[in-house]
């Protein structure tokens, strides 16, 4: 049986290949994802950091700790969730990313989301959930709420043929800057944890962390 992690090895392996994505020519590294390939729960991001571009991997700076805080106060791990970015490479000085970019680098967002087949979505930030309320429809995107509306809310979406449950977050960089948000944070990851597991009800064994 071909599983998850040999399909998703696959198209990282097609797009460190010949595929000449934009940005690539700026960037260290690929930044394909990381997790568990059969997670329940996928997290898509913007695009990687100065850290991540030079290890190749998501959230592995500031962001990335703030969000392995947050999974673990929530009783969740690395391995209850897979993680990616809307842009597959570090845009230079981390600016934003252009439409053409994300055009260009969501088809193989898509791939992924094909293999692992999340039931739920947590998009973090601006950029991820405008792409998924827009239903991949990058030219929709700025008719689209902002997450400040729309953080903590749970909308099914029928993306690509898969039925979503969307959450959108606050990105774990905007709470480095803005303290005031952990506490909606929490509450969104508390929403997320009951909507991929409806069964395990409210979690007793919350753990005190400070970012
Ligand atoms: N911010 C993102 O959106 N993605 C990363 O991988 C790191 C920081």
């Amino acid at each position: 049986m071909v599983v998850n992690k040999e399909l998703l090895d696959e198209i990282e392996k097609e797009l460190n290949g010949d595929i000449n994505l934009p940005l690539k020519e700026f960037a260290t590294n690929l930044v394909f994802g990381k997790g568990n390939p059969d997670a329940d729960i996928l997290f898509v991001g913007e695009a990687a950091g100065r850290n991540e571009d030079e290890q190749g991997l998501p959230f592995v700076g500031a962001a990335g700790n703030n969000l392995d805080k947050l999974l673990e106060k929530v009783g969740l791990s690395l391995n209850d969730v897979y993680i990616a970015n809307i842009l597959k490479y570090r845009p230079p000085e981390n600016r934003d990313p252009l439409p053409e970019e994300i055009k260009a680098h969501t088809p193989w967002l898509i791939k992924q989301i094909k293999v692992i087949k999340p039931k739920v979505v947590c998009s973090l930030g601006n950029y991820a959930t405008k792409f998924f309320l827009a239903l991949g429809d990058v030219d929709k995107m700025n008719l689209q709420p902002g997450i400040t509306s729309v953080h903590g809310n749970v909308k099914m979406i029928d993306f690509e043929g898969l039925k979503i449950k969307l959450i959108p977050l606050f990105h774990p960089a905007a709470i480095i800057y803005n303290r005031s948000l952990i506490e909606s944070w929490e509450k969104d990851m508390e929403i997320v944890r009951r909507e991929a597991y409806p069964s395990l009800g409210s979690n007793g064994t919350k753990k005190e962390i400070l970012f």
